[in-house]
């Protein structure tokens, strides 16, 4: 659609459908340049609404014919949609044939090619793209697909459910015919026809059945997929065991494409995946890369049950699957990582990522609730507030009726809807009434706010010890901000997990509550559900400091009113790993924020003193070691001030970060040589952590070579990277002489290119570690333009243009927001020839200016300048067009 003023669609605008398509019979003759669909639809009409033409969607088709039982009916075009004056008859067969050109699909929706290849992606309304339907998941149907095509080019054809008949063709042609039992929205439908190879196991389940799982990959990729084939075992042996969901399927596949728009699909024992989450072998992939297969895998995997066996009464719904499945997917982590510490780190991890995206999408114009109530692209609302935060509203619930409530809420929700359409609010009703005495049941309504509202709660806390009473007072007070379409706000249902440190012995003190007969243990939630709320805790022995919100238990901004000693002293001993890491974060957040205004920053002793015994410290973690001293991003600085000038911001981290180096120099030197992995590569918890800290470390020797002009470190990190035996220390060596604007760092970069040069996702990092470096004095921006030229860089790719752009645009401020405004120019010409090949992806990168108010000058005027510039064009997709305009709103 190539029109800005798509209409708005609003959540009270709901009514069930006209019709019901029950079957679903497609015959695709697959070719590249022109795929002919014939599709036999049994319709019945929808008793609850009046009789109305039916009206299907149907975007960039070419419709050949159209049958009612058999004879041709008179139909005609209105905004996008065919209507055809359905027969009387309650029930009917619609047949239509249609033609699709997927080899000038560069949206990578509907049906497109890729590589040499033919796949699908139907979520959330691509579907409308292969063949004129009921495109909306509330209508459910049983699919029978049949694919025809050259055996050749494709020996493989893959769809939903199981194969019940293949053979030959005339022409070298052959067919596969696929059944799938379950109904299904639309959405979830998927095919594949390439030339790829698999990798297969089977496995059984509990209740005795064997399953045939394959992952399919380009020929030459198969020794890449282990990982992945692990991850998916892990994953089926997870649901079973923790939440009682079997595979329901005799095979499930995963088919892994190289041109991808998001990160997975969860299409019914079809999973398509973008290849980064699929292919890791030890000299190509980095930690990172191996922990998000396993994520990955297992978020598409878990959708099985939470999306497809029960799915989105409508698109405004999507957090009912998509918070619920991140949900399964972190606590799946968190459950592979182990280690009470290693979940810590997992944990640690999903919150950093919903800080850095969610929280800014929450002040700035795209503002929207978990449920949003309108959007004018759906493909827009795939946001971190649909998945992130709704993953915090599910754990909000977990925490408040524990673990074992919550399975029972689990079965009950399958209980009652399996095989359903639903809303958030089922799946709410559903967890309370398994836990009727639960606080999330007694104040449902008031729980449910966190669908509702927009916007980060603030959360205030201040308390007092009174040394005569033995009592300590906590005050609690939220205030719910105004955001985009959302002027009046109330109170939310706030779980605050905490507990109290004594201030001389660092223990933790015993919890009881005023009117409370007796203590119950030195951890408790407080369930806040007033704008104020005063907790006084008696019998408390010693002065003491409250560690707040432990584990994050829910999604807000707390001012925790705590002076820099009681920081230290949660530094030093909370039992909660999250607490003692944020209080790590808040020091040098503190300190970064009073920099500011002036843009020199001395660091003080204690500070130092403080961030060396955490690197020290031989009780603690590698892993979180390694979080811990990385000081808050520059995008999380900028998020706490008012008028962002990212320059200033980035000096003063910088200068953080560079008297770390220099005044740990030789904690980091120890750190390095303490943590180095001697034995083989494997991507576990215990030594994944270990080469970050190594590779922290290293960073910062090189950082601080560099600065006074030693030679040794960058030596050491240029043989390091040679030498290196796995892509975590490889980049690790490299990213650390790039970084520093090491004289190392060109011909490491160009050995490297060479060496991958056929590796397309190595080639990714080696544009993103670019697009990455900490600016200086231009030199990013200048490479990042020169980058866009290179031979090997291309739009049409998602990963390598997403490597670039929005690694260049999200995570690096500084080389983006330039007082000279090319960064914005460079955006605005990336926004709009992005735009003509794929909307999807050009929406994304436009939002990296949505929050343009929130600068300094001259970035403020500069950006809204280049925001208007793109708004003015008359040929925008409604996908761009809907962020461009919100953001001008
Ligand atoms: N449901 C997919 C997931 O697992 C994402 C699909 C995204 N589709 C889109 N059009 N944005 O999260
Ligand atoms: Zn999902």
């Amino acid at each position: 659609m190539r029109e800005g003023t798509a209409p708005l669609i609003r959540r009270e605008d709901y009514l069930s459908p006209a019709y019901w398509i029950r079957q679903v019979d497609l015959t695709l003759d697959l070719d590249a340049a022109k795929t002919i669909v014939a599709s036999k639809l049994t319709i019945e009409r929808n008793g609850q609404q009046p009789a109305q033409p039916l009206r299907l969607h149907g975007e960039d088709l070419n419709l050949l014919r159209v049958l009612v039982d058999g004879q041709s009916v008179s139909f005609r075009h209105e905004d996008d949609m065919l209507v055809i004056d359905a027969p009387a008859a309650d029930q009917f067969v619609l047949e239509i044939r249609n033609t699709i050109a997927p080899e000038k699909n560069t949206h990578l929706s509907g049906l497109y090619a890729s590589g040499g290849g033919l796949y699908t992606q139907c979520e959330a309304e691509g579907f409308r793209r292969i063949t004129y339907f009921l495109d909306r998941p509330d209508v459910m149907a049983v699919y029978t697909v049949t694919l025809r095509g050259d055996k050749k080019k494709y020996p493989v054809l893959l769809s939903n459910g199981n194969l019940v008949e293949q053979g030959e063709l005339d022409g070298g042609r052959h067919f596969a015919k696929w059944h799938d039992p379950f109904p299904k929205p639309s959405y979830l439908f998927a095919l594949v026809a390439a030339d790829l190879v698999a990798r297969e196991q089977w496995v059984r389940t509990r209740g005795g059945k064997d399953h045939l799982l394959q992952i399919f990959v380009k020929r030459g990729d198969l020794d890449k997929t282990e990982h992945a084939m692990n991850s998916l075992i892990a994953s089926v042996v997870w649901d079973e065991a923790r939440f009682n969901l079997p595979l329901d399927l005799e095979r499930f596949m995963i088919v892994a494409v190289d041109d991808f728009n998001m990160g997975a699909m969860e299409n019914k024992g079809l999973n398509l995946f973008n290849t980064k989450y699929v292919l890791a072998s030890a000299a190509t992939a980095t930690d990172a890369d191996f922990d998000g297969i396993e994520s990955v895998v297992g978020h598409e995997y878990f959708h099985n049950w939470t999306g497809n066996r029960i799915t989105c009464r409508d698109w405004f719904q999507l957090s009912l699957k998509e918070g619920l499945t991140v949900f399964r997917d972190q606590e799946f982590s968190m459950d592979m990582a182990g280690s009470a510490s290693a979940r810590a780190v997992c944990r640690i991890a999903d919150v950093l990522r919903l800080r850095e995206s969610q929280f800014p999408e929450d002040a700035g114009p795209m503002a929207h609730p978990v449920r949003p109530d309108a959007y004018q692209a759906i493909d827009n609302f795939y946001t971190s507030t649909v998945y992130e935060k709704g993953a915090e509203v599910v754990r909000m619930m977990h925490t408040l009726v524990g673990r074992e409530g919550f399975a029972k809420g689990m079965s009950l929700y399958f209980q009652r809807h399996d095989g359903q359409a639903v809303t958030c609010d089922d799946f709410a009703q559903a967890i309370a009434d398994a836990n009727p005495d639960s606080a999330l049941a007694v104040n449902l309504a008031l729980f449910k706010r966190w669908y509702s509202q927009s916007g980060t709660p603030h959360l205030s806390a201040r308390g007092q010890y009174d040394t005569a009473a033995s009592t300590f007072t906590l005050e609690l007070s939220q205030a719910n901000p105004v955001t985009a379409a959302q002027p009046n706000k109330l109170p939310q249902l706030i779980p605050v997990a905490m507990g109290l440190v004594g201030r001389h012995s660092g223990q933790a003190l015993a919890l009881q509550l005023e009117g409370e007969a007796a203590p119950s243990g030195s951890h408790r939630v407080l369930v806040m559900t007033e704008a104020t709320q005063r907790f006084v805790f008696t019998h408390v022995t010693e002065d003491c400091v409250p560690s707040l919100l432990r584990g994050f238990s829910a999604p807000v901004l707390l001012d925790d009113g705590l002076t820099d000693a009681d920081r230290l002293v949660l530094l030093a001993h909370d039992s909660d790993p999250f607490t003692r890491w944020e209080s790590g974060q808040k020091l040098a957040l503190g300190r970064l924020l009073t920099a500011l205004p002036t843009g020199t920053l001395e660091l003080d002793e204690p500070f130092v003193h403080a961030m060396r015994g955490l690197l020290r410290d031989p009780s603690l973690d590698p892993a979180f070691k390694e979080l811990a001293l990385v000081p808050p991003s520059e995008g999380y600085v900028a998020e706490q001030t008012t008028e962002v000038d990212p320059q200033r911001v980035h000096a003063v981290r910088e200068s953080m970060v560079q008297q770390l180096a220099a005044r740990l120099n030789e904690d980091w030197a120890w750190a390095f040589a303490e943590h180095q992995v001697r034995e083989g590569y494997r991507p576990v918890a215990e030594q994944s952590g270990k080469r970050a800290l190594a590779n922290l470390a290293l960073a910062m020797l090189v950082r601080h070579a560099v600065a006074t002009g030693d030679t040794v470190w960058p030596g050491r990190a240029y043989q390091r990277f040679k030498d290196a035996s796995n892509m975590t220390d490889r980049l690790g060596a490299l990213q650390a002489l790039v970084n520093a604007h090491a004289e190392l760092a060109a011909p490491a970069l160009e050995r490297f290119h060479a060496l991958f040069r056929h590796e397309p996702l190595v080639l990714d990092k080696w544009f993103m570690l670019q697009a990455r470096a900490p600016e200086r004095d231009g030199r990013v921006f200048a490479q990042a333009k020169q980058l866009l030229k290179h031979p090997d860089f291309t739009l049409g790719n998602p990963n390598r243009a997403r490597s670039l752009l929005m690694a260049l645009a999200f995570f690096n401020p500084a080389a983006f927001h330039r007082a000279d405004a090319g960064g914005y120019v460079f955006w605005a010409e990336r926004v709009v020839e992005l735009d003509a090949i794929n909307p999807q992806l050009a929406s994304r990168f436009a939002r990296a200016l949505d929050r343009w108010r929130h600068l300094a000058e001259p970035y403020r005027s500069a950006a809204r300048e280049a925001v208007a510039r793109v708004a003015a064009r008359t040929d925008l997709s409604s996908d761009t067009a809907e962020i461009i305009h919100r953001a001008l709103q």
